[in-house]
């Protein structure tokens, strides 16, 4: 296990992921949870996050649960969550089938509560095919817009029924003109999926039945009052006396305010909306540790990843393959011949397939240039590389060093980009990432395994060459790495720089 020694002065810790999800944050944030915090504290995000956490045989997906609770420690559920109260009661079962307890569980009373038209929206929208980001269905992008609109409701109305049900209504109505927009068919047909409880809320003339949401609801709510409380003002509280850790979801290419939008999640995942979403400043932020995972990345859904192996191959596979129908492509291997098929072989490698939908994440190698922009203008220049394992015995490993634009010419601001042009820090505008060709420096890559290393010389020569290879070229330090799934997979290289 590793010593935390280098936290000692640290108050608030906030734990983000600089990529676009999925790089292991659940196993660090529990680390973390276990061996240093006094609280922990998610602010983003809602039940699209998927976080494993794995304690020797146990593990656990968190979704809408803070990545903290197998410590049995206080753990928010911060203002700036989406809550679907259904699965969030689904979750605390499943939680205390595995010998877990959410005794300690505290939910922002101002959290955003997610509704049953906010999911058949998500999906509606996705339906239509034009436009589509590739959401994870959970009614995201609709419960954060209802927020901004003044329309949305909070984890705090399902405790007053008369109030619940005066802004349900409210609410309703405005989504019932959204509904009719779409064909009758498609609508009922959702409405009958499992998550929006196989047509419990269905009426066949206004859509949506607020008399069942309400009473569903109002249960929801009953069951959760011993939660829901002002956990800002309790933040604030601890803040500067107690261990917080916060814990990002998503990853700051996915945030709606720095990401690659439209291509995004509706919340902002960066260090700026973590701290906010607790109802704190970024400026109590003590320490962010960036995840980054290597020497590989991933994307889910749609949008531009320029250095994904096998390009548009890649992306249109993984919008109809499976987990199953990959495991039957026998000639995907690590050291395949084209890249296409490694990078079928680093998903199976990695598991790389969705902890709240099952789909294939794209495969890419690790971009420089995000780096540099992620790590670099937003988290800070500390690092933990993550997942450094699935790579064991690849011959050759590409590192992404800049990109070339080979769009038209684009104004971007006041820079005007223009075909051959080089790019060394990633804009994430769609527009222009979509016509960057990534320049490659090809790495030696080292044997396996290397979960058994203890510590950083424990490491092979190839791998550490690797690692600092990515530090100058990028400018990020590397405080920790995690070479395999469990907790004690974990190594400390050096301090963090302040
Ligand atoms: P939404 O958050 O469900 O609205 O989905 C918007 C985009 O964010 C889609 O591309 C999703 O695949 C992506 N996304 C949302 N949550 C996660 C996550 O936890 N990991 C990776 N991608 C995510």
């Amino acid at each position: 296990m590793i010593d935390t020694g280098f936290l000692n002065d640290i108050l608030t810790l906030a734990i983000l992921c600089t990529q676009w999800g999925d790089t292991a944050k659940g196993k660090i944030a529990d680390l973390f949870a276990m061996e240093w915090a006094d609280i922990i504290a998610r602010g983003t995000g809602g039940a699209n996050t998927g976080n494993t956490a794995r304690y020797r045989d146990i593990e656990f997906v968190f979704h809408q649960l803070p990545p903290g609770m197998l410590s049995g420690k206080p753990n928010i559920i911060g203002s700036g969550v989406a809550i679907e109260p259904c699965q969030l009661l689904d979750e605390i079962r499943e939680l205390e089938k595995i010998g877990g307890s959410a005794d300690r569980l505290l939910i922002a009373l101002n959290a955003r509560l997610v509704l049953p038209q906010h999911i058949a929206l998500d999906r509606l929208r996705e339906s239509q095919g034009q436009g589509k980001i590739g959401t994870t269905g959970r009614g995201i992008g609709p419960v954060y817009a209802d927020h901004v609109s003044r329309l949305g409701l909070t984890m705090n109305d399902l405790l007053n029924p008369d109030v619940f049900a005066r802004k349900l209504k409210r609410n309703l109505a405005e989504k019932l003109q959204l509904l009719m927009l779409y064909d009758e068919a498609t609508v009922r047909a959702v409405m009958q999926q499992p998550i929006l409880g196989a047509g419990a809320y269905y009426h066949p003339t206004r859509i949506l039945d607020a008399d069942a949401i309400i009473e569903r609801y109002l249960a929801y709510g009953r069951e959760l009052r011993q939660f829901i409380t002002d956990t800002d003002a309790i933040l604030r509280e601890a803040q500067g006396k107690q261990r917080i850790l916060l814990s990002g979801t998503q990853g700051n290419l996915l945030s709606i305010d720095y990401g690659t939008y439209p291509y995004v999640t509706s919340s902002d995942c960066s260090i700026m909306g973590l701290a906010k979403g607790v109802g704190l400043r970024e400026r109590h932020v003590d320490l962010a540790l960036g995840i980054v995972k290597a020497f590989y990345m991933t994307r889910v859904g749609e949008g531009p990843f320029p250095t994904e192996l096998g390009g548009e191959l890649s992306a249109d596979h993984c919008r109809e393959a499976t987990r199953d129908s990959e495991a039957r492509m026998s000639t995907a291997n690590l050291n395949a011949e084209t890249e296409f098929l490694k990078g079928v072989a680093i998903r199976q490698a990695g598991n790389e397939y969705g902890a709240t939908t099952g789909r294939p994440r794209r495969t890419g190698w690790l971009d420089g240039p995000l780096i540099r922009y992620s790590a670099g203008q937003l988290t800070g220049p500390n690092v933990i590389l993550t997942k450094l394992d699935v790579l064991d015995g690849m011959r050759e490993v590409k590192f992404c060093t800049a990109y070339e634009y080979l769009g038209p010419p684009y104004q971007y601001g006041t820079r005007t980009l223009k075909p051959g042009d080089e790019i060394t820090v990633a804009i994430p505008d769609p527009e222009i990432m979509r016509h960057c060709r990534p320049r490659y420096e090809v790495l030696e890559g080292w044997p396996g395994p290397i979960r058994y290393a203890e510590a950083y010389d424990d490491l092979p020569a190839q791998l550490r060459q690797a690692i600092t290879y990515l530090e100058q070229t990028t400018g990020v330090n590397v405080t920790l790495l995690s070479v395999g799934p469990d907790r004690e997979e974990t190594i400390f290289v050096k301090d963090p720089v302040r």
